[in-house]
């Protein structure tokens, strides 16, 4: 019951989040159109206002007049629309489900038993949580720092870019090498989807919060407030597509499972990023085929790279033949794989602590549950996405008895 419940709520705030992200991605994506697509004002009466760019829409039965100042208004009215609780919401809640999933179970989520660098291999639980929380933290530390050093009047951003798809590369790279696979994912998205929730939270809002008080004072705003927070907005810009997959990629085991998974994942952030800026571009008048193309290069280096390394067939002729995996392999060979490797959790009444019924509904007790269930079991055991966190630390020979194995049936 109590797990059921805690499903339950993970779906709740998964919905929630969900719903969030698309809300607030959805109107960062409209407002960077929007920036871009303005053109000067058409009447003389709006350019004597300081009116720098409008756009005209059209949607949902209406026609809409959008109109931009190159300085401060005369006036500000007092409903003026802000835009950070879609923001606050999408990172609350991500955080909300990283904990109930994540630092709930960091034994099989968090931590990687086969890692290269020993310590991380044998954290424990709770220094795995608190190692995941500072690397979180350290990432919008420096990221923040990068900005703020690097090119403080908005001078050398272009100098800063560079600098933070850099750092994401660490990021990338040191995720994979501490965390179990879908966790360095999770933790990478995490530390963009950071940034980007706190450059609203610290940066952006407070300084538009500064903008519009010198406005109502009759002051002019501090210009680099402005600068500041388009800096920051252009960021989050780069960031959206990558955050998404890397948010997504939890069900896809051949992005996290592979060797050199940094590798993958760097590569779908910068093809990411470069899809992004086509859109830029785009609305800004200039059509640039040759950003997607760029990214779609890497996409297809991708599906090369993330191939699966352990074979759905084996190979043809004498390998396979005396591959110790093939020789007598027989259900009682097989169930005793399961027995060892996956019965603990995937039971009816699961040994496992954290489990009161079979995840995911599957259940491998007896012969025939294994025969039926086969496909599936192969499937998860290849790709390495199971056992969980390999907590169970299954061998690749025993992945290969299973595919071959499978392969027969
Ligand atoms: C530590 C507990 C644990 C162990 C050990 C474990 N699993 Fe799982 N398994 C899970 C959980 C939890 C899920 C639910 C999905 C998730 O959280 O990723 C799952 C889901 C699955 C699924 C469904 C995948 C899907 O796409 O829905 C299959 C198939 C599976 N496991 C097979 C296996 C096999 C085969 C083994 C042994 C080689 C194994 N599991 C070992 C916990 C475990």
């Amino acid at each position: 019951m109590e797990a059921y419940l805690q499903d339950f709520l993970n779906m709740l705030l998964r919905w929630l989040h969900v719903i969030a992200a698309i809300a607030w991605i959805g109107e960062s994506i409209y407002f960077v159109m929007l920036d871009n697509s303005l053109r000067p004002p058409k009447a003389a009466e709006d350019q004597r206002k300081g009116i720098f760019g409008e756009l005209w829409a059209v949607h949902g039965g209406g026609f809409y007049h959008n109109q931009k100042y190159a300085t401060s208004p005369d006036k500000l009215p007092d409903d003026l629309h802000w835009s950070f609780w879609k923001a606050y919401t999408t990172w609350l809640s991500g955080f909300a489900l990283f904990i109930t999933l994540y630092l709930a179970n960091p034994e099989f989520y968090l931590i990687d038993p086969s890692a290269d660098w020993a310590w991380a291999a044998s954290m424990s639980g709770w220094q795995a949580n608190v190692v995941a929380l500072l690397f979180l933290l350290a990432g919008w530390v420096v990221y923040n720092e990068l900005c703020k050093r690097l090119s403080p009047n908005m001078e050398r951003d272009g100098l800063l870019s560079v600098a933070v798809a850099v750092m994401m590369v660490l990021v990338a790279y040191l995720s994979t090498q501490i965390f179990a696979g879908r966790a360095a994912f999770l933790l990478t998205g995490a530390v963009m989807a950071t940034a980007m929730s706190a450059n609203v939270f610290f940066w952006i809002i407070p300084g538009q919060r500064r903008m519009v008080k010198a406005m109502k004072a009759g002051a002019a705003p501090d210009p680099l407030d402005g600068k500041r927070g388009k800096q920051r907005s252009v960021h989050n810009t780069y960031f959206t597509l990558p955050v998404v997959l890397l948010m997504l990629s939890n069900h896809y085991s051949f992005m996290y499972s592979h060797e050199h998974a940094w590798l993958i994942m760097t590569l779908f952030i910068f093809a990411g990023a470069l899809i992004r800026q086509f859109f830029v571009l785009m609305h800004a008048g200039s059509i640039k085929p040759a950003y997607p193309a760029a990214g779609a290069v890497l996409i297809l280096l991708n599906v090369w790279i993330a191939a699966p390394s352990v074979s759905n067939a084996p190979a043809a002729g004498e390998d396979a033949a005396s591959a110790p995996a093939n020789e007598g392999a027989s259900l009682e060979r097989i169930h005793e794989i399961i027995d060892a490797r996956c019965v603990q959790c995937h039971a009816q009444a699961p040994e496992h602590p954290a489990f009161t019924a079979a995840p995911s509904g599957m259940a491998f007790d007896t012969g025939e549950q294994i025969v039926n269930q086969i496909a599936q079991i192969k499937q998860v055991v290849a790709s390495g996405y199971m056992p969980l966190g390999n907590i169970t630390q299954m061998t690749d020979e025993e992945r290969e008895e299973i595919a071959a194995w499978e392969k027969e049936k």
